[in-house]
């Protein structure tokens, strides 16, 4: 619901009401001003929260000052300009390419005026949340620059059932001859007087096998940011960061999360002024970006979503997820049972053939395993890494039965089809190269930095993307193919674009990622039924827009089950278990050379998507019969993992007992509380370790049966004394309860 009222100044004040929160927006003087964002607040009368700083003789004031506290250097602002007065970081930053004389880049906003309507509009060409008039109201804030011809809507979204607010801002130029040059377009930008100085940053951050890795940091005055600049959301940082205080915990305490939905280089800036105001925003990186404005056309920013939670991180994390999984991820396989697969890479890696895939297939049936994804290596003259990208034509050295035959003869079995493809690269040794070399992102007279024997195929071009479309539709109406995993294995350099004029440079990356999602739009189109997977050596590019055309991501190229823990519990601080794709693989480890059970790999796979990753023809009958069992228990609790609610018991960096990164804790209750399955796991066992763990999330008044031993709790003793762990357990020990109420 978004209430508006009038201030003594005679301007309007919205109240944005999202689920059980407040997000509060003043005009003052014309300015958009941030009065107030959290737990929901009942006061009509909130004028008072501006802050009031008397100014000193330093400070900028507006051009005819009305009072002697507002200045442009201390107001919140709701999407502050640059060059104008405020001094911290600018939302946008302008460049006028018609001025007469030179000028500093500049721009400030006021309000116009405003439009309130039921549901979210539609603005091409973003992945965004997709809600209708039963599900939340947007207010648009029509403001101008007067000192300019660029104009700003600012869209504002409030999900009625989540305390979520989606924003992004729409930038045009309406002037009839006029040029303008975008230098900083961040979707949202939010002020908060109150926060400091307890405020910290909670963020992702990682690496080739460690991504997403949970950091907690103070935030002290100045600027902390975390962004990427490698043309991908990348494994580095994830774009997502919460404001939290120094009391919040899992459970307890403020958290504000900001994600975004993109997929390119992004900025996500906190600052923390004298004043002990605190910015936090997000948006496309600056570094890179300039993006030409002619008369006429508009910007559209990705959006970005914002949540607060009174109630810790584990209720912020919650509310992402299940807002992805109903309002963002799309297509028939968001809410539908995924099938077990089986994947051959860490089985095969490049070495394979058809009678190598149908042994493993044949041995995942018996198993029942229910797809067989077949890996990098398929296509071209690929045997190792350095060919043959570009090529998406059969191998039929290896698959000499060709693909159809090949996807007949595993559907025999009774398992489904998958494939991988990596459309965006090229291989210097290709045909595709040795026909397009002018397909390459290049800039003239630079050598390519390559990077797994690759380069990046300049899909801003729609010709390239034509090609890809063509080919990989090609394939995959040549057979039953149910499941494409889309990899993307190196990041973006020397990105320059044989068809874009000189001036439009700082817009490839930008258009890189707009040409991205029409590929993935045309090819989730002309498939609706496919299942897609998206991957980045693991999850390099595992963000929010690529969710909205991949309902699953290969969560970490590293699958030992205890590097896993952290990687899975950090992903799940935005992203739902449903999207997390996890595999049992070898042990030892290929990553790590860690030996765990074959119990504990598949305790902490059944964390999100599962699936498995081994040359399932070299295991023993005791093995197959355990994946039999795994598999059984995946489709028993398939709805409560990943239909239910996920709270983190215990971080593997947290202390128990005096000492950190022991072990591990987790739960999922279903919506109704009737269900719960609480997974527990020693990292690093000692001497007679004592464990207890408290549960959360459960009917305190209801019963609730373990479904293995037959044992009954009430839900108050689990939550309030918690299950008694203590045992003697090994290294990598893992212990799994299912609960039922009675
Ligand atoms: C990187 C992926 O993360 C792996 O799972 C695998 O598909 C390889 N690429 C294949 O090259």
């Amino acid at each position: 619901m978004i209430k508006t009222t009038i201030s003594t100044s005679g301007e309007p004040i919205f109240h944005l009401q999202a689920g059980d929160a407040s997000y509060i927006i003043s005009i003052f003087q014309g300015f958009p001003l941030h009065l107030y964002s959290g737990p929901a607040i009942s006061d009509d009368d909130v004028e008072d929260l501006l802050v009031r700083v008397p100014h000193d003789s330093v400070i900028p004031l507006p051009a005819h000052p009305e009072n002697n506290w507002f200045s442009c250097d201390i107001a919140p602002f709701e999407y502050p300009g640059f060059g104008t007065g405020d001094f911290r970081p600018s939302a946008v930053m302008v460049k006028d390419l018609s001025a007469q004389t030179a000028s500093a880049p500049a721009a400030a906003l006021r309000y116009e005026s405003h439009t309130i309507i039921p549901g979210k509009p539609v603005l091409d060409p973003y992945p965004a949340v997709h809600a209708n008039e039963n599900d939340c109201d947007t207010l648009i804030l029509h403001c101008i620059d007067p000192g300019s011809f660029l104009t700003y809507d600012l869209y504002y979204t409030a999900m009625r059932d989540y305390p979520a607010i989606c924003r992004r801002t729409v930038i045009k130029n309406g002037s009839d001859s006029r040029t303008a040059s975008l230098l900083r377009a961040y979707s949202a930008s939010l002020d908060f007087p109150e926060i400091h100085p307890q405020a910290e940053l909670v963020h992702l951050w990682g690496s080739w096998g460690r991504e997403r890795h949970i950091e907690r940091t103070p935030l002290l005055h100045g600027s902390m940011s975390v962004s990427s600049r490698r043309g991908a959301s990348s494994q580095q940082h994830n774009p997502f960061a919460a404001l939290v205080t120094q009391e919040t915990t899992e459970e307890y305490g403020m958290a504000v999360g900001i994600s975004l939905i993109y997929s390119g280089s992004f900025d996500i800036t906190c600052e923390v002024d004298p004043f002990g105001s605190t910015r936090l925003m997000a948006g496309i990186l600056p570094e890179g970006f300039e993006w030409r404005l002619n008369p006429g056309e508009d910007f559209v920013t990705p959006e970005a979503v914002i949540v607060f939670s009174g109630e810790g991180l584990g209720k912020m994390s919650r509310v992402y997820h299940k807002l992805y999984r109903k309002h963002l991820c799309r297509g028939e396989w968001v809410d539908k049972e995924r099938p077990v697969l089986i994947n051959n890479w860490e089985a095969t890696y490049f070495t394979f053939d058809d009678e190598k895939l149908l042994s493993i297939a044949k041995e995942a049936a018996d198993c029942g395993i229910e797809m067989l994804v077949m890996d990098d290596g398929w296509f071209g003259q690929r045997n190792d890494g350095t060919s043959s990208l570009g090529d998406w034509f059969v191998n039929e050295e290896k698959i000499r039965c060709g693909l159809p035959a090949l996807v007949e003869k595993v559907n025999a079995l009774g398992l489904k089809f998958g494939i991988w493809f990596e459309p965006e690269m090229i291989s210097p040794v290709s045909r595709l190269y040795e026909a397009h070399p002018e397909w390459c992102l290049k800039i003239p007279g630079r050598e390519m930095s390559i990077s797994r024997s690759q380069y990046v195929l300049d899909i801003t071009r729609e010709d390239v993307r034509d090609y890809l479309f063509d080919t990989i539709s090609g394939i995959l109406s040549s057979a039953n193919i149910a499941y494409v995993k889309w990899d993307f294995n190196r990041n973006l350099t020397e990105a320059g674009s044989a068809l874009l004029p000189a001036e439009q440079g700082g817009e490839i990356f930008h258009r890189y990622v707009l040409g991205l999602y029409d590929l993935l739009d045309r090819i989730t189109t002309a498939f609706p039924h496919l299942l897609l997977e998206g991957c980045s050596s693991g999850g390099g590019r595992y963000d929010p827009a690529m969710l909205y055309y991949s309902p699953q991501y290969w969560t970490s190229d590293d699958t030992d089950a205890m590097e896993r823990i952290d990687i899975q519990l950090g992903t799940s601080m935005v992203y739902p278990a449903a999207s997390m794709s996890c595999h049992v693989s070898a042990s030892p480890n290929h990553q790590t050379g860690r030996a765990t059970s074959l119990e504990t790999r598949g305790i902490i796979a059944m964390a999100g998507a599962f699936g498995y990753e081994l040359d399932l023809t070299t295991l023993t009958e005791e093995d197959k019969e355990l994946i039999r069992h795994q598999v059984a228990d995946y489709h028993r609790y398939y709805s409560v993992i990943n239909r239910g609610d996920l709270y983190r018991l215990i971080l593997p960096t947290d202390t128990v007992n005096g000492k950190t990164g022991k072990c591990a804790a987790w739960m999922y209750v279903s919506e109704d509380r009737s269900e719960a399955l609480f997974t527990f796991t020693v990292i690093r066992t000692s001497v007679h370790p004592v464990y207890f763990v408290k549960l959360r999330g459960l009917d305190p008044d209801a019963v609730y049966q373990d479904t293995a031993t037959g044992k009954k709790y009430h839900g108050d003793r689990l939550m309030n004394a918690g299950l008694n762990l203590t045992a003697s357990y090994h290294d990598g020990d893992a212990v799994m309860v299912h609960l039922v109420r009675c």
